[in-house]
């Protein structure tokens, strides 16, 4: 098990020493899993190439040290607690034995399909069991997992299946959420008739719902697994080689396909798993992220299972049946440590006290925080009404890039500030940038993120595109890594994390290209071009502010534009990227060059019409006074 720190002399010394000392640092926490040979050497870097390698040569199987390592002391100790979408339906758990063997058996089925160390495997699932169940399946045998959110649609699907030439998709033939069913069948062979790298597909049943099969391509998960054997041997990884791909999405319009490696990821959950959280033995652990995401990926399933931990993992909405359902769940298990999204809290606090009252939620410890930067009223309420004023608050900074949390409090040992991210995580460097690219070393100051030493959860390139990878986080800054996010840092050298500072928007915690939704509105033959901003959102932290200009009004008028334009959205990306507010122009404002002038569309986004700074590059500013015109009206 790794080292944790309880005390803040012992952060200090850590992290004193994990900055003198890197290596003997990683190696002391390295040294705690099982490798089949260990590392030969520990770090080989160059942040301008950009290169990175930890553990180099080591071998390992990321399922041996959730499973092998902790099956004589924790067989029969729960895994992974599966609370269904309605609470009338029985939960599910596995234990480590269990899932031990679910693993397995899936494993040896997707053998028996053809599945092998390197492949790729798409998976298109609701948060039920069998998503865990999958992504180690592949893990055992070396294939790397591609999960896609299962609320993207088709097209978006599509897209992350072509990238990553994926051989086989695993989905189901729906999903529940609240009250909707998501068909994710009928998406996934909409999807399919563009993919022509997929053989196999694995369907879950969890629905029931009547679904289209094809013969010889389509086949159903309990049918396979009736008859897989529960044994199956952990392939040999070497520390680099791909673990899995995550698509996320960057300032460009095509989504970016992260790639976290065997060895470094395994270390990292772990690491920041056990001492963020403060977990110990016996505890019960409930992130409620969706597994789609990275949260999902490192902190419900590689990094508690890693640790031996106790994972609860939740199919359903928060509000369904009722807006006390997250709570509910923390009283039917008795939960420890509890760890959601700033959007979730303000969506549950808007729903009034009522819903927390007579609840008991005297087992919580430690409440996190991820995402999005939280407000001072989210914390405080989180604070006051979840946590009864004893529980820390951790606000984990980090990002799908950073494959763990990077900047925050170490629960009950780092003193919290509300909406600070307090101080970096042993083995993290942080440093603020000027524009220029200085290094501001003062206490007090405010720039652009960066990273300046690497840490063993780094993603390693993008797939397929390494010179992507390059510009997007190594060229803004040489030398450095490049977060795209904004920062204050305080007398105390507290971090608090301002937002994106980039062409990235983050609504409800779900990050989005803006040049993505340009990109789908832009596919309506009426459209000739758009420019999408985000603006505060009371519930969502932002929200999306779409301006676009019409090559012809149709006769239906603006309403049913604006209608055809969400619905393309959700067809394209997804439901979650729908604007807001659409606002039709008669031009964008630009400069000489051609650039959108965003600046000044997200001031008045957020409802400021003057003060514009430097407007003189702008080639017609009567177009600006046209847009503040039609806001006004
Ligand atoms: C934002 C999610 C403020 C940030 C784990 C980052 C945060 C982006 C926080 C990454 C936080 C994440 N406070 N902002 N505690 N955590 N962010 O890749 O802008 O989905 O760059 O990873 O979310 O989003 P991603």
């Amino acid at each position: 098990m790794v080292p944790k720190i309880t005390t803040p002399s012992g952060y200090l010394h850590e992290y004193q020493k994990s900055v003198s000392n890197p290596i003997g640092f990683w190696n002391n926490v390295a040294d705690t899993f099982y490798w089949h040979k260990r590392w030969e050497k520990t770090l080989e870097w160059d942040f301008k190439k950009p290169e990175v390698k930890w553990f180099i040569n080591g071998k390992l199987n990321i399922t041996e040290n959730i499973f092998e390592r902790h099956l004589f002391l924790r067989g029969d100790q729960p895994a992974i607690i599966w609370e269904p979408n309605d609470p009338e339906e029985p939960e599910k758990v596995y234990t480590y034995k269990e899932l031990y063997d679910e693993v397995n058996k899936f494993a040896n089925v997707l053998k028996s399909k053809g599945i092998k160390k390197g492949d790729r495997v798409a998976i298109y699932l609701p948060m039920v069991p069998e998503l865990v169940i999958t992504m180690l399946a592949c893990a055992r045998i070396g294939a790397i997992h591609s999960v896609v959110f299962a609320g993207f649609s088709a097209n978006a699907l599509a897209e992350r299946i072509n990238d990553a030439g994926a051989k086989m998709l695993i989905t189901a033939d729906g999903g529940f959420r609240g009250e909707k069913i998501i068909e994710l069948k009928k998406t996934s062979d909409e999807a399919l008739e563009s993919c022509e790298s997929v053989e196999t597909v694995i369907v879950v049943k969890r629905t029931g719902q009547e679904i289209s099969f094809e013969e010889g391509r389509d086949f159903w998960w309990d049918n396979l697994m009736k008859d897989a054997g529960t044994e199956c041997k952990a392939e040999v990884m070497d520390s680099e080689e791909p673990l899995f791909i995550l698509y996320t999405s960057g300032s460009t319009g095509k989504p970016k396909g992260v790639v976290h490696t065997s060895g470094g990821y395994m270390v990292y959950t772990a690491y920041t798993f056990k001492n963020v959280f403060q977990y110990s033995n016996g505890d019960v652990y409930f992130c409620a992220a969706d597994i789609g995401w990275i949260t999902g990926h490192s902190y419900i399933v590689y990094g508690p299972l890693l640790e031996g931990a106790t994972s609860v993992m939740f199919e359903g909405i928060p509000t369904y049946p009722t807006p006390k359902r997250y709570w509910e769940i923390i009283d039917k298990y008795q939960v420890n440590q509890f760890y959601t999204s700033p959007t979730a809290i303000r969506s549950l606090m808007a729903k009034g006290q009522k819903w927390v009252e007579y609840i008991n939620l005297k087992s919580l410890r430690v409440l996190g925080s991820v995402g999005e930067p939280i407000n001072e009223e989210a914390w405080h309420w989180y604070h006051d009404h979840i946590g009864n004023g004893r529980c820390p608050i951790v606000d984990t900074w980090w990002q799908t890039e950073t494959g763990g949390i990077m900047i925050s409090p170490i629960a009950g040992v780092i003193p919290t500030k509300p909406t600070f991210a307090t101080l970096p995580l042993p083995g993290v460097q942080p440093v603020i940038l000027d524009n220029d690219g200085n290094v501001m070393c003062q206490k007090s100051v405010e720039g652009n993120l960066c990273i300046k030493f690497p840490w063993p959860g780094m993603a390693r390139t993008l797939w397929g595109d390494h010179d992507r990878y390059k510009q997007s986080y190594f060229s803004r800054f040489e030398g450095y890594y490049f977060t795209g996010d904004g920062v204050k840092r305080d007398e105390d050298g507290y971090y608090r994390i301002l937002g994106r500072i980039d062409d990235v928007i983050n609504v409800s915690g779900h990050r989005l290209g803006t040049a993505e939704i340009e990109n789908a509105i832009n596919e309506h033959p009426l459209i000739s071009e758009s420019a999408v901003v985000g603006f505060p959102h009371p519930i969502k932290g932002q929200g999306i502010y779409a301006y676009v200009v019409c090559t012809d009004m149709p006769d239906a008028g603006e309403e049913e534009l604006k209608k055809s334009i969400l619905k393309a959205v959700s067809k394209i990306i997804s439901p979650i990227a729908k604007p807001d507010k659409i606002q039709f122009v008669k031009a964008l404002p630009k400069t000489r060059s051609g650039k959108i002038m965003r600046r000044i569309l997200r001031k008045i986004a957020e409802g400021e019409y003057s003060s514009f700074g430097d407007t003189s590059t702008l080639t017609d500013p009567t177009v600006v006074d046209d847009i503040i015109k039609g806001v006004k009206e």
